[in-house]
Parts: structure tokens; sequence; C-alpha cells
């Protein structure tokens, strides 16, 4: 790891593990990129921003300036100067004139990285990353516009920052401040975006760039079920194992893009950052502002390298917290169990019999507050119900801690229903539109959480709901999108300001929640993974992945979502058969088997399984023990994608020695006369001796992958079959 300035040929030079990054000015003042890809040493490459080698010649021709402004490969890149490109910055005065162009002024280098401010980032010590702070200024509207980027010494990320400062003496507004813009050669690119919707998040897509605009976005005040805040472009024939692929995720839980823009010169530009549709800023002389962080990652090893980058970013550099490094208890949910229809003893009856076979904690989901007794009422008044819970948490609480579990608990704490005690008492608290009827969804509003009465309350209910008894798990919840922006604090030529404060009131009250409750265990969650983004991994280590809990739909949303996520941070549970969103079934021993790349846990009436099923849980739950460090550590390996080949799912952590695998392979459809499949591991030590207990079986490294394992079909007459097989080297 390493930055440097050359004076000489006036680049700067960041250099991670196995990547460089290099950005130049031209004519003292226009910051331009030059090259992102496999590491190189520092020498004069300016000529590859089609300018001429000679730092101190002249560029430019001031007659026709507007030639060179649309074709120069900007750095950051403005509106209204004649750069007609999608643009990185637009910004416009009081007079309404649009228009920047911000010159190098100065630059610094430094040991560690700064926090951003209100913002969730990734964090490293002076150690273990530098940082390059580049400033430039626009004259003529006293916009200072400072780029930040970060590199780290045991991994090839680059994190990116944006900060705009208004040094004038006027206010400006800010139209749009993507945190991350890189400009990428002539090439033919795929790119790949994430979509979904409820169910069934986080779909891999697909598909060459073209010319003109490719954009995933979201408008929902989330970042979506719809859309991920992730891009990727790559060379065409890039597999799991090779080509090159440019990927960007942006830390951040509100409205965004992430889209390419293929130029007509072949050119391909690449964006992320706040959704500029519905946003402006107003920034008064002296403020700054402060964009999300873009993570950005270039791996010549294709996705596979892409994703393990991604993987060991997040998992030591952005997941904090008691259980950044530990193994989470194993949990059940009583949602899929229960629903609404739940009091202390049917909890009870659940924990006594979980505890006895190595469920370590219950979870009481949502229907324990006000009227709660379905979803259309009585969001927002958080007092427990004494009619369903007698004796309160306390008693609740301290049952379940006799048998040896902890015990979590399921929040909303953003929403109020129309029917509850506190809209009676508050309607002006939901965020609306004067004179204009609200948009229920799921019969809730959302509380305008930018107030800071409302912050307040809600802070208040959470902390005296968890001080009330030894709750040492939350899953917060957030079930539906924004709408109807209006607010009754924000003046006319703020309301654009509304989803950002929004979603930084948002990191307000979880931040305070992580720092006030130490010990606490935080899940996310947004009707299953609506909130699946780096920004809330800041907060909780672990995220609810999907309401979608059928094991095979799983794989494709579990495949989609580890693409850039760690498998520690996706919340999988066994659930019950036929599944209650698609009415499959499929066997148990799978159901765990799937569930056990993920968190782990079971969401299901304990009470009401066969003898057979459960006589697996303590099975899955020693498994679970065994093999965590290596789900939660190790280098995850996709072999093969049922989302692809529609027959077969396959995949692999490796622990970082390479002196343990493990091995998941669920064949989806049974194949009349296929004899086995073969294959071909990844990920091991060629010269290395291996085991494979199942097979009874030694082989060297290479011969498993490159030669592969002939797996017989176990699962012979029947879908759904799977089995996790263990690896051990053996020296
Ligand atoms: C959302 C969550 C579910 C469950 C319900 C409760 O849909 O994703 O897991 O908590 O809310 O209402």
């Amino acid at each position: 790891m390493s930055i440097q300035y050359c004076e000489k040929c006036m680049s700067f030079f960041l250099h991670t593990p196995n990547t460089t990054y290099v950005i130049g000015i031209v004519n003292g003042k226009y910051l331009g990129h030059i090259y992102y890809g496999k590491k190189i040493q520092n020498q004069n490459l300016r000529h590859l921003m089609g300018v001429k080698a000679d730092p101190s010649a002249d560029n430019i021709n001031p007659g026709d300036t507007g030639i060179f402004y649309d074709n120069f490969p900007f750095e950051y890149n403005f509106r209204g100067i004649g750069d007609f490109r999608e643009c990185a910055l637009d910004v416009h005065t009081m007079q309404g004139h649009h228009g920047a162009l911000c010159e190098y002024r100065s630059h610094r280098i430094f040991k560690g990285k700064p926090t951003l401010k209100s913002l969730p980032a990734t964090f490293g010590s002076v150690a273990e990353c530098e940082t390059l702070e580049i400033e430039l200024f626009d004259p003529v509207i006293s916009l200072t516009l400072t780029l930040s980027y970060t590199v780290f010494a045991d991994n090839d990320a680059i994190c990116r920052h944006v900060r705009v400062r208004n040094s004038g003496s006027e206010p400006v507004y800010l139209d749009r401040v993507l945190s991350a813009h890189l400009y990428l050669p002539e090439n033919a690119y795929d790119v790949i975006t994430l979509h979904g919707s409820w169910g069934r998040e986080r779909g891999i897509c697909r598909r060459p760039v073209s010319y003109g605009i490719s954009r995933a976005y979201s408008s929902r005040g989330v970042s979506s079920h719809q859309a991920q805040p992730f891009i990727a472009v790559m060379s065409p024939n890039t597999d799991q194992a090779s080509g090159e692929v440019y990927a960007m995720n942006l830390v951040y839980s509100g409205n965004f893009i992430a889209q390419t823009d293929g130029l007509v010169n072949d050119d391909v530009i690449l964006q992320i950052g706040i959704n500029p549709d519905d946003f402006c800023w107003k920034l008064e002389p002296g403020e700054y502002f402060t964009a999300p962080e873009a993570v950005m990652v270039y791996s010549a090893q294709g996705l596979g390298g892409m994703t393990r980058t991604f993987h060991d970013l997040y998992r030591k550099h952005l997941i904090r917290g008691k259980y950044k490094d530990c193994k989470r208890p194993v949990l059940l949910n009583n949602w899929e169990a229960t629903y609404f229809d739940f009091n202390t003893e049917k909890l009870l009856d659940i924990a006594r019999s979980a505890s006895q076979r190595g469920i370590e904690m219950l979870v009481m989901d949502d229907g324990w507050f006000g009227n709660r007794f379905d979803d259309h009422r009585a969001l927002g008044d958080w007092v427990v119900n004494e009619e369903k819970l007698p004796g309160g948490l306390p008693y609740l609480v301290s049952e379940v801690n006799k048998l040896g579990m902890k015990f979590g608990i399921w929040f909303e704490p953003e929403m109020v229903c129309p029917d509850s005690d506190l809209f009676r008492a508050h309607p002006d608290w939901a965020i609306q539109v004067p004179n204009r009827t609200n948009t229920t969804l799921r019969w809730q509003y959302v509380l305008d959480i930018t107030r800071p009465e409302v912050l307040e309350y809600v802070w208040n209910r959470l902390y005296s709901v968890l001080s009330s008894a030894n709750i040492e798990y939350v899953k917060w919840d957030m079930n539906r999108a924004l709408t109807n922006i209006g607010s009754q604090d924000l003046p006319a030529d703020r309301i654009g300001e509304f989803y950002h404060r929004y979603t930084l009131a948002v990191y307000e009250l979880q931040g305070r929640l992580t720092s006030e409750f130490t010990e606490l265990l935080l899940e996310n969650c947004s009707s299953g993974g609506g909130r699946f983004d780096p920004g809330m991994l800041y907060y909780s280590p672990q995220i609810w992945c999907s309401d979608d809990t059928d094991a095979i739909e799983r794989l494709k949303i579990q495949e989609g979502t580890a693409l850039f996520y760690p498998l520690s941070s996706i919340g999988a549970h066994v659930s019950v058969c036929p599944n209650h969103l698609t009415g499959r079934s499929v066997p148990f021993e799978t159901r765990g088997h799937i569930a056990m790349l993920g968190t782990f846990g079971y969401e299901l009436d304990i009470t009401k399984l066969s003898e057979e099923d459960l006589e697996m849980i303590p099975k899955q739950v020693e498994m679970y023990h065994e093999s965590n460090d290596l789900v939660r550590g190790g280098d995850y390996y996709r072999l093969a994608s049922y989302a692809e080949n529609h027959f077969v799912d396959a995949y692999m952590v490796v622990s970082k020695d390479k002196s343990r695998a493990l091995l998941t392979m669920v064949a989806v459809t049974y194949r009349i006369n296929h004899r086995a499949f073969l294959l071909r591991l990844q990920g091991l030590d060629p010269i290395a001796n291996y085991y494979i207990p199942a097979m009874d079986s030694h082989f060297t490294g290479d011969a498993l992958m490159n030669a592969g394992i002939f797996i017989p079909s176990p699962w012979a007459g029947g879908d759904y079959r799977s089995f996790v097989w263990k690896i051990e080297r053996e020296d």
C-alpha cells in the first residue's frame, strides 16, 4: 500500500497490494483519470488522458475550450461548462445558473483514514491505510471540492468520498454530488447490477454495456429490494476465476444511482452516488456537504476475486462491535411460527423445546406491543401488551434466560400506523404533504424522524424497552417506502434535502443504539432484504436477507447477496415446509445446509415438528458450531450456480491458510440417467494433500481443482438433495 505524487509527471499513484490507480493534472488545473488496473510502476502515463506527455505543455485551446471539456477523461466532472456526458457534480447559484469547473489547488497524503461526518464508512488504523485528499476550487462560485481516496495494506479496495464546501458569500444549491466517477477506456464491457422485489431480492443481472445510460437506482428512501447500490463492469469473457472486473458499492442506505454511461467514442463512465432525482442540498456560506463513501474494487481474478476483496474489506474494515469477529447465538425467531398469535406460554413452550436442542436465543418478532393483533395497527405504541405477555418483558425474558437462552426482540422504530395512539396524539409526525391523502403501505406511515422531537420520541421508546429487561438482540425492521415527501421544518428550498436527512436520522438512531447498548446484537431488516447495504452493515453485523425462507429460492437470493456481502452478514433461517410463501417442500437437512452458509437460525414452531426433524436440530447446531469460524472468516468460492444452470448449486469456503474447506452442493432437480456431477474445486493449495472424509479419499489440491471430483448422485430419487462436505489438509 502506498500513495505517491510525482512532481515531474504531475500524477498521483495509488497502490493497493495488487492494483494501481493513477490520476494526472493537466494544464496545472484539470484533474484527469489515467489508469486503474493491475499493479504497475510509477511512470509518466499522461498520454492515456489524450494529452501531451510533458506536464508543462498546454493542452487546451482557449479559443475552443468545449472540445476539451467534452472529451477529457475528468477524474470528477461537472455539469454546465460543455461536458455533456453524465456529470458527477451539478450545482446552481441563487441566480439559477448551473455550472462549475473545479480546478486543482492542493493535495495532502497522510496515514490513516478520517471518519465521514454523520455517515457510516470503512475504517482503518494509521498502520492499515493511507489517504490522499485532493482539493479543487471553482473561483467563480467559490466552491471547494475535496476528493478523498484511501488504500489499505491488507485489501485491494479503494474507498473514496467527496466533500463540497461553500467558500463563498451566497448560498449555492447542490443538485447532484456523486460519490465516485470512473472513466474507463474504450473496450467492450459487460455490466452487472442486482434486481428483484420483496421475497426475490438481489438477482444478478448481467448484460453488455451499450450506448447511453444504464442505471440501477432507488427512489424509495431505502436502498430497496428492487436494486442494489452496486455496479460492476467487466470484460465480456469474465467468469468466477478470470477476467477484469471494476466494481463499485455505495456505503449508503437511501436513494442512490449506480450507472454506466456508454459514450459514442466507446469509452465508458461508471458512477455511483446519491440519486440526484428528488435531491437538492442548500449549502450556506461556510457549510459543507459530505457525500457517502464509495468502495471501488478492481479484480484481475474475475468475479470471485472481486467477491473476496469485498468480503474481506467489510469483515475487517466496516463491520463493528462485539459480534464483528465472533460466533452469533443460534436463534429461533417466532415470526413464521406464530405470526401475531402468541402469548408468554406459547413462546415459553417454543423456548423450552428449542433450549433442549441447543438453540441459544429466542427472538420475539412483531406483535408484542400495543394493540398489535395484526399488521393493520399499533406501530408507534411501543408498550408491551400485557394481555399477551402478562408480567411484561421482565417476566418473559427472565423465564427464557432461566432456560439458558438469550432473548431478542423485534422493532420497527421508523413507523406509525394511522390506527395507533401515537398517531392519534401526533398526526403531524407522519411524513406527509398537506391536503393530499397520505399513502398507506402495509397500513402504515413513516415517522418524520428528521424532526428532533420525533427522533427523541423514537429513541426514548427504544431505550426504555431495551433497558427494561435483559434483551441481547434487536431486529430493526423497516417495512415501507417513503412517499408524499413534505416537512413541517424544512423551507421549500430545502425539501430536496429530505431523503438524505431521513437516512442520516436512521444512522443517528442506530449509532446511538449501538454505542449505548454495546453488547447488543443488531440485525437490520426491511420487509426481508429491502435495506441490505454497506451502510446498514456498519451498524449491524447481519441483515435479514429475505422474507422468502424457501431454501431453494434462497439459493439464488444468497448467491446474489454473497457476490459482495460476506456470508456472516446474510440472515438465513430454517423454516417450516411446505414453505409459507412458495408452498415448496424441501428436506429439513437441505434447509439446514443452505442456512448454514449464512447466519443460521430457525424460524418455525419447534413444538410442531416431526420427531425426525427434531432429531436433526442438535446435529445442525453442532455443525454450525464446528464450521462457523470458517463461514465467518474464510474465502468464498462459487463453483456452480443454480440461477444459471437450473440444476445444481455449489460453493465452498476455504480457510485463509487453506488447511480446511467446506463444500456445499445442492442438487436442485433430480436428473434421470445422470451418473454423477463433476465438480472442480477452487481456492485450495495445489501442492497440499487433502482428505475428504465423506469420500474417505485423499487427493492433492491441484487434482481437486483441475481434475475435480466426480460426485455420484447421492440424492438419487428426489429433488432438493444436498450435502456439506469437509475437506482437510493432511500435513
Ligand atoms: C417484515 C419482516 C419479517 C417480519 C415481519 C413482521 O416483513 O421482514 O421478518 O419481521 O415484518 O411484521
